[in-house]
Formats: structure tokens, sequence, C-alpha cells
């Protein structure tokens, strides 16, 4: 059996933890990041002061984050996983694919994370019944966390999942563990450390860089595969882990009057996106015909990943 409960305070997608009926601690961040239990902490949790121990998983995470998130790691990144030349694979299919994953690395989850996935969806549904493209938006935002899947790439997990935030001018000061960019060679390099860096001011967030991970990568996926999905879909896809702008309000001075606008549907967003907190079940079998239609909707039956 395992609970998932709320965590206190804390940024961005790390947002619940996970404590099976063995008492060890797991630390999941956003459904995809495992802090394992044994190898980085050897000891359970009787033995040791949880919440301690969470921090530490925590802020190592974005320690190794913070320092690796280069413009050069983020250019590469891009070229690299910008071939699409992975995989070809429907939606519906990786939404399968996805559930596989979490099972692999998170063996006690009760529920396939699939109807995580749609708990996002369908909560989006039930209060804004008009926006389809709102829904498949929900279902396929985490879709980029393939990364994860060891026949996919061998992506660390900072590379993946956490909070995200532009890359090629100055960290701002909102961003969890700031303190840790200091040891990103960016910090004290002049072409990337100041306010607009590489940038001009009201540049549109679409020509900023963010640090690497699944929504940039699924905003590549969803982009390149030509989807037709509004540009607010695309845009909660690619910020929704930009903490920093959708909570703090930073990065205002790259954006457009466009941003403005899709960043109020990001906000709408976000509040169903803690699918960790609404346990309701959703029969998976009875929604699907909705989400193919919509997945038909506004991408091509096979995408290039
Ligand atoms: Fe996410
Ligand atoms: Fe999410």
């Amino acid at each position: 059996m395992t609970f998932l409960i709320d965590q206190p305070k804390l940024d961005g997608e790390v947002n619940e933890k996970k404590i099976s009926n063995s008492e060890e601690m797991d630390l999941v961040l956003d459904g995809g990041f495992v802090v394992p239990n044994a190898n980085a902490f050897g000891h359970t949790f009787r033995d040791y002061n949880a919440e301690s121990e969470r921090q530490e998983g925590v802020e190592n995470f974005y320690k190794t984050n913070h320092i690796c998130q280069t413009y050069d790691f983020v250019k590469k990144m891009r070229e690299e996983y910008g071939k699409l030349d992975k995989v070809e694979m429907g939606i519906w299919e990786c939404c399968e694919l996805l559930n596989n994953i979490v099972d692999e690395s998170d063996p006690d989850l009760d529920e396939p994370q699939i109807e995580h996935l749609l708990q996002t969806a369908e909560a989006i549904r039930r209060d804004h019944p008009d926006e389809d493209w709102l829904h498949l938006t929900g279902l396929i935002h985490d879709l980029g966390k393939i990364l994860l899947h060891p026949k996919f790439s061998k992506l660390p997990q900072w590379a993946v999942v956490g909070d995200t935030y532009p890359v090629g001018c100055a960290f701002d000061d909102s961003i969890v563990h700031h303190k840790y960019f200091k040891e990103n060679p960016d910090f004290k390099n002049p072409k990337y450390n100041t306010k607009n860096g590489v940038y001009s001011e009201g540049c549109g967030l679409e020509n900023v860089l963010m640090s690497w991970g699944h929504d940039d990568y699924m905003y590549m996926v969803a982009k390149e595969n030509k989807t037709t999905l509004p540009s607010a879909g695309l845009f909660i896809i690619r910020f929704h882990s930009l903490y920093a702008m959708h909570r703090s309000g930073a990065y205002k001075h790259l954006m457009t009057k466009e941003d403005m606008e899709n960043l109020e549907w990001l906000k709408i967003f976000n509040k169903y996106d803690l699918y960790s907190k609404s346990k309701v079940r959703v029969d998976v079998e009875k929604v699907k015909p909705y989400y193919l239609s919509l997945i038909e909707k506004y991408f091509p039956a096979k995408l290039r990943w």
C-alpha cells in the first residue's frame, strides 16, 4: 500500500513524497524523479529525520541541475533531441509507455501513471468544458518525461525534471536553491550574466533558451510534428515548470503581450497540474475515446520523437 502525502512548502514540481509500507522513504519529484532510499542515504525512515533527508535529496538534485544547465549544454541538448530521430509513435502510445517507466521506478505505486495524466485532464475538462485544447494539454504536458525511459535516452534526472529557468541571461533570484548557480560557468560569464544576457528586452519567451528538461523537449516534439494546438497550449507545455515566472513574476522584461496572455492560461492550468492531490479514480477505458478524438484533432497519427 502506498500513501501520497502533501509536502509543506516545496518549490516547483517537487510536490509529493511517498512512504511505502516498508517504511522506506522515496522522494518523488514531479512523479518522475526518485531519490533512492537506500543508495543515497543508507537509512530507513525510522532512523532518520524524514524532513532533512528529503531536503537533502532535493537540494542535491538542484545543486547538480544548477551547475550543469549552461547555455552550451542546452544548445547541445536541443541539437541532439531536436533531430527527433529516436522513435516514431502516437501520443496515446507515449502515454502508455510513460506508464511503464513510472511503474519501473516506482513499484509501490498503486495506480497507473496514465490515471494521473487523465486526472489532470479530466479536472480541467470538468471546469473548462469548452477548452478542448486545454484538456489535451493536460494529458500531454508531461510526456517529455519519456526521456527517462532507459531505452530512449541516458539522460540523468536533473536534465529531465524539476523547475526550469532561462539560460543565457542572469538567473533570477527567485529560482529555487539559487546559491548553487555560483558554480555554473555561465554565472561568471559576462555574455550570459546580465539581466538581458544574449537576449533583448521584449524579445519573447519563444526566443529564449530554457534549461533542458521534459518541458522543452515535449514542446519541440509538439511543434516539429506540426500540432495545431493554440499557442497557449504550447506555452503551457514549455513553461509549466518555470515557477520563477508564474509564481514569482520574473522575466517579464523578456515577454511579449502574447506571452502575458498565455501566462494567464498557464496559471489556470497550474492549479490542475498537482494531480497527486486529487485521488479520484479515472476509468481509462471510458474516457479514452474522447482523448483519442482530441489527439486526432490536434496531432498526426504518428509523431517523430
Ligand atoms: Fe512537468
Ligand atoms: Fe505535471
